[in-house]
This record gives structure tokens, sequence and C-alpha cells, in this order.
């Protein structure tokens, strides 16, 4: 392992069918659709490496070779647009491909996150990393939800960070939800998790969202986890076996955050930037 804990790669599972924005997603990944004029992947690849991060290690499966092509140079179309009024569009994904890496592994098959992850670690190697969902949109006007979460890391090198928020008790189904002992300020070292609850089962309202640092731990550990939830192999489960050992921390974020995996919270999301664009809010 690196002598420095400092997190450097960032995973992004993007292996997904995106069914709930069919017709839309039949030929474009979901991590393509645009909030305003920039793809969901984009948002997220930009927090990442505000946070620090200069290695995108990015899950895919079949149909999404346009997320290579968006992450990489098109000749033609700088050619074309070279000192015209338009050139400036390109100027912020130019600089996102000149300030890091990019690589790609494929998910065979879909098997739930955890496998997801775990098909990662061929990108990842031995270090921690950072894990962001990308159609769980995150805004801040300060630091990032992922730059807070460097931050708490650096002072718990030895414990994989979740990031939470309150939800209303009825939404649990939705989410990974957690319960723990509150150690400090919006943090909370957490004794169980489980995926998807329903609201009368679950153990809190504090539910995980698309936000996750992981120590390198967390890949053998999802090799002997089970199908949960779904049939799927989870990350919230395989994250329980290192809660037992108090290796799990939740973090309740400041700044807002958009499920974009619905298209309500998308709407929500295009609005929002819309008026954040405008000077508005
Ligand atoms: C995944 C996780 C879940 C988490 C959620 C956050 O679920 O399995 O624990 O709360 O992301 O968005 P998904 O939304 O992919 O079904």
């Amino acid at each position: 392992m690196k002598n420095s804990k400092s997190i450097k790669k960032c995973l992004f599972p993007a292996a997904g069918y995106g069914t709930r924005f069919l017709p839309a997603t039949k030929a474009i990944p979901k991590e393509m659709l645009p909030v305003l004029t920039k793809p969901l992947l984009q948002y997220g690849v930009e927090e990442a490496i505000e946070a620090g991060m200069d290695t995108m290690a990015i899950v895919t499966g079949r149909g999404k070779r346009s997320i290579e092509d968006h992450f990489d140079v098109s000749y033609e179309l700088e050619h074309q647009i070279k000192g015209t009024a338009k050139e400036h569009y390109l100027t912020e994904i130019r600089s996102v491909i000149n300030r890091c890496t990019f690589s790609y592994t494929r998910q065979v098959e879909m098997k739930g996150l955890g496998h997801a992850i775990l098909t990662g670690q061929t990108l990842i190697g031995d270090e921690p990393f950072a894990v962001v969902l990308a159609d769980d949109l995150c805004d801040n006007d300060e630091k990032s939800v992922l730059t807070q979460m460097v931050e708490v890391y650096a002072k718990h090198p030895e414990c994989c960070i979740v990031a939470i928020e309150e939800i209303p008790q009825e939404h649990t189904n939705k989410y990974g939800v957690i319960s723990g002992e509150l150690i400090e300020e919006n943090l909370y070292k957490v004794n169980d998790m489980v995926e998807k609850p329903d609201p009368k089962d679950a153990p809190s309202n504090l539910a995980i969202i698309g936000r996750y640092i992981l120590i390198p731990e967390i890949f053998e550990v999802i090799e002997t986890t089970k199908p949960g939830k779904g049939g799927e192999i989870q990350i919230t489960d395989a994250l329980l076996t290192l809660a037992k050992e108090g290796k799990v921390l939740a973090y309740k974020f400041k700044g807002k955050r958009f499920d974009c995996g619905s298209v309500d919270g998308f709407v929500e999301a295009t609005n929002y930037f819309y008026d954040l664009e405008k000077g508005k809010i």
C-alpha cells in the first residue's frame, strides 16, 4: 500500500441500464444524460478532481462507448470550432481531460453495486479510493461532498466513509440505511446497515447516498459477500461486515443532493442548475 493515504483514484460504476429513463437511455448511457449542457458523469468527475483525485476508473458495460469518447479529444470538432465564438464551449471538458487520466473496465454481468465495485479492483489496486454514483448529483457552494469526505477520511484512515442524509421514513426502501453512534458532529460510527429496508424495519432514516470512500480491504470482503436484496451483491452488505469491526463511519454531508436516477430528481436538478447559472439563486 502507498505510504500516503491521500486518495487519488475515483471509481464510477456506470454499467446500469437506466431503465427509468427509457427510451432516452436506449442508445445513450444514463450517465451521459445532461443536466443543462453537461453530462451527469462529468459533474461527478469534476467533483473528484476538486477533491484532489486525478485517476478516474470507470466500470462500464455494453453500449457505453460514448463515455470514452466524451473524455477524449475530438480532433475534428476542435479543428472545426478553433478560433470561432464557440470555442469556449469545450473549455471545461478540455480542462477535465488535461487534469486526469481515465481507465475503463467492463462489468460483463449485472450482479449489483458490490459486484461492480469488485470489477473495478483491477483499476484501483491496493489503495483507498472513492466511489461516486453519478446519478446522485451533489452541489455545494463551499466544499464538495467528496472533499468533505476526504477530510473525514484523513482523520480516520482505518475506516470506510459513507455519505448520508436524512430522508422521510417512507422512502427507506430506496436506499441503504444505517444506524450508528454519533461520535463527532455529523459523524456516526456505524453499527448496522441494511439495503432498502421496508420503512417499518429500517434502523433509522439516515440514508446512504452515492458517495463512498473505501479501504482496499473491501475487495476481499465483497468476494465473500453473498447476494442480498434483489439477488444482487450489495456494497451495503459488504460494508456491514467491516462495520462490525468498527471500520465504517457515516458522514452527514453539507450541501444539496439530487436523485437524478429518477425523473423528478432530474427535473429538480435541471431547474436548480438553471437558476444557479442565471444567477437566480
Ligand atoms: C445504491 C445503493 C444504496 C444507496 C444508493 C444511493 O442503490 O445500493 O445503498 O443508498 O445507491 O443512491 P441504487 O440507487 O443503485 O439502487
